[in-house]
């Protein structure tokens, strides 16, 4: 079993995979990339191609096993192109997004838009694998998909394309592209699905993604692929629980839970990895706020203090706001 942390647009950037790897990694296997975007003009955003430089992950021994790059496209050759190229930075696995929600990405049929013909998602996967099996290109390519577009009829005929390829992890996202990231994940209907991967020779590693908050979470949606899935070993891959509370995993692990100097510690060195790579003050703040949008929960009663801390528009006003959050609110 595995655990990782899950590829968040701008919040797995390397200021936060450094600070989290450092602070709360040792209990994780690998961190995923915000998707970078092969566009159809054979280029990267200068941002997006600076976040998969190696030598930003200073807090990482292996980056070529322990970080994997996610990309967003929906042609077989822009993502051979894209892949080559960032693997050879020095990364083993590369991953294609097949779950982004979001209308822009769906409507330019990437995202979970792939899911929405699966004839056309085979082609592409053909072409994918072929191309990295025929050029002997040496990385894997791993899937990160929901279970359908529009609903869980889909789901059947979806994993049966996928299941003719030889990726080297499937990750399931526990939802249909119309569930956003809203209500309970779809714990059947992801058993069914790995089932019908595995009836029909899939043969990758399975990775359970979906609403992971708590540790209790974790132990029943544990508690039932374990049972409904008895033979499939499954790693879990955590995005919002961890912004949440960025020791989950060491929690879910038997360790401490999260202490309230260790998040401020934390919060501290995100500002200062947040200044090397934002250039204004504002921004940096507005970045934290993505983060105190979560954080929140562990301070009862605080409404007052955030508001003063989603207020702030300078370093000082900020740091100021904080210091008062973690002095008057009481930490839960
Ligand atoms: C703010 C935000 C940004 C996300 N960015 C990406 C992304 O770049 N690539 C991706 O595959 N999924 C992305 N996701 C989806 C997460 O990786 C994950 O699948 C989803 O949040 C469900 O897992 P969770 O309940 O553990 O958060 C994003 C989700 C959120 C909330």
């Amino acid at each position: 079993m595995a655990f990782y942390y899950a590829p968040m647009e701008g919040i797995t950037l390397y200021p936060l995979r450094n600070i989290h790897k450092d602070m709360f990694g040792k209990e994780m296997d690998k961190y995923f990339t915000p998707f970078l975007t092969a566009a159809k003009n054979y280029h990267f955003k200068k941002r997006e191609q600076r976040d998969v430089l190696p030598e930003y992950s200073t807090s990482f021994c292996d980056v070529s096993n322990e970080i994997v790059p996610q990309l967003m496209a929906n042609q077989a050759e822009i993502f051979i192109w894209a892949a080559k190229k960032i693997s050879a930075l020095g990364y083993n696995e590369i991953n294609l997004n097949m779950g982004c929600p979001a209308a822009t990405v769906v409507n330019r049929h990437k995202g979970s838009g792939l899911l929405e013909n699966p004839d056309i998602l085979d082609r592409m996967l053909f072409d994918i694998f072929d191309t990295v099996d025929k050029e002997n290109l040496g990385f894997k390519v791993s899937l990160k998909t929901r279970l359908g577009l529009m609903d869980v009829s889909e789901t059947p005929r979806l994993m049966e394309v996928l299941a003719s390829y030889p990726a080297s992890e499937l990750t399931i996202h526990a939802r249909v592209r119309s569930d956003f990231y809203k209500g309970e994940p779809r714990l059947d209907t992801f058993c069914e699905a790995v089932k019908i991967y595995r009836e029909n020779g899939g043969k990758a590693d399975i990775c359970y993604n979906g609403s992971i908050s708590t540790v209790s979470d974790y132990n029943r949606i544990k508690e039932y692929l374990d049972i409904e899935l008895t033979d499939v070993d499954i790693s879990y891959m955590i995005g919002r629980g961890l912004v949440e509370n960025p020791a989950l995993v060491r929690e879910i692990c038997g360790g401490e839970p999260l202490g309230s100097k260790e998040l401020k510690e934390y919060l501290d060195k995100l500002y200062v990895g947040y200044e090397g790579y934002i250039p204004e003050e504002r921004n940096v703040i507005f970045k934290m706020l993505e983060h105190w949008a979560f954080l929140h929960v562990h301070f009862k009663d605080c409404d007052k203090q955030l508001k003063a801390v989603r207020k702030a528009r300078s370093k000082g006003e900020y740091l100021a706001a904080v210091n008062n959050i973690f002095s008057c609110c009481e930490f839960t």
